[in-house]
């Protein structure tokens, strides 16, 4: 039976239309390692990855998954840290070209000692994210309204993204709008190329415009 994708199946749907092998990426919140994995197939033997969770335990998992999956390991970066540090954990050469980031924010399912992303820490990620993202890049973020913290953070995070600039970045949003119980949002923030950022309007966006850029 067909059911309409969970925001963390489109988020991985976004990101496949982005992501090719040798290409960078982060993930931002770890967790489960699930999103890591997913990133590490689609980067491959010559891609990189760097996962970061504030949890130890959530590496540990993370770990785990990477070798049940038999994604490749060895190209993937596992950071414990705060991610409202993130810049200091990317290698300098990485600043503006990472393909793709991804926070799929709130905490850790199955954890002992959940610990859940936090407003503050999370814009200055997001922040920093902007900048390590090459030119045609993409930013997925999925919220949680219905979390204790998490309301404030995903208006906090909504307005943010409202007020980014057009000419350089689009964002798109995803949610559940008939669901009562405060389903999640995936937010989606394109880098637009730099021959875009001139561009006069943005037909590009509904005629599907091709996300890769020719880096
Ligand atoms: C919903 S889980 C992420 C799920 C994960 N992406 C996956 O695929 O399984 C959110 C994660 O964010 C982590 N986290 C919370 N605050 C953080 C911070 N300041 N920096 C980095 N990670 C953080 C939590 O420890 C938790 O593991």
């Amino acid at each position: 039976m067909r059911s309409l994708p969970r925001l963390t199946e489109m988020a991985h749907w976004l990101v496949t239309k982005w992501l090719r092998p040798g290409d960078l990426a982060i993930d931002a919140t770890a967790g489960n390692g699930h999103d890591t994995a997913f990133l590490a197939r689609l980067t491959g033997q010559e891609g990189l990855v760097l996962a970061l969770d504030i949890e130890p335990a959530a590496l540990e998992a993370t770990a785990r998954r990477l070798a049940s999956e038999q994604a490749p390991a060895d190209h993937v970066r596992l950071v414990i840290g705060d991610h409202a540090r993130l810049e200091s954990y990317v290698p300098a050469e990485w600043f503006g070209q990472v393909r793709v980031i991804m926070f799929n924010l709130g905490y850790r399912p199955h954890s002992n000692w959940p610990i859940k992303t936090r407003l503050v820490s999370t814009l200055s990620a997001l922040g920093q994210s902007l900048s390590l993202l090459a030119d045609g890049g993409l930013l997925t973020i999925v919220m949680y309204p219905g979390h204790e913290g998490g309301e404030s953070e995903t208006t906090a995070i909504l307005e943010w993204a409202s007020a980014l600039d057009d000419t350089l970045w689009h964002v798109a949003r995803y949610d559940l709008p008939n669901i009562r119980s405060r389903p999640p949002i995936l937010l989606a923030i394109h880098k637009r190329l730099r021959k875009d950022a001139t561009g006069p309007d943005h037909d590009a966006l509904i005629d599907g415009e091709e996300p890769r850029a020719a880096i």
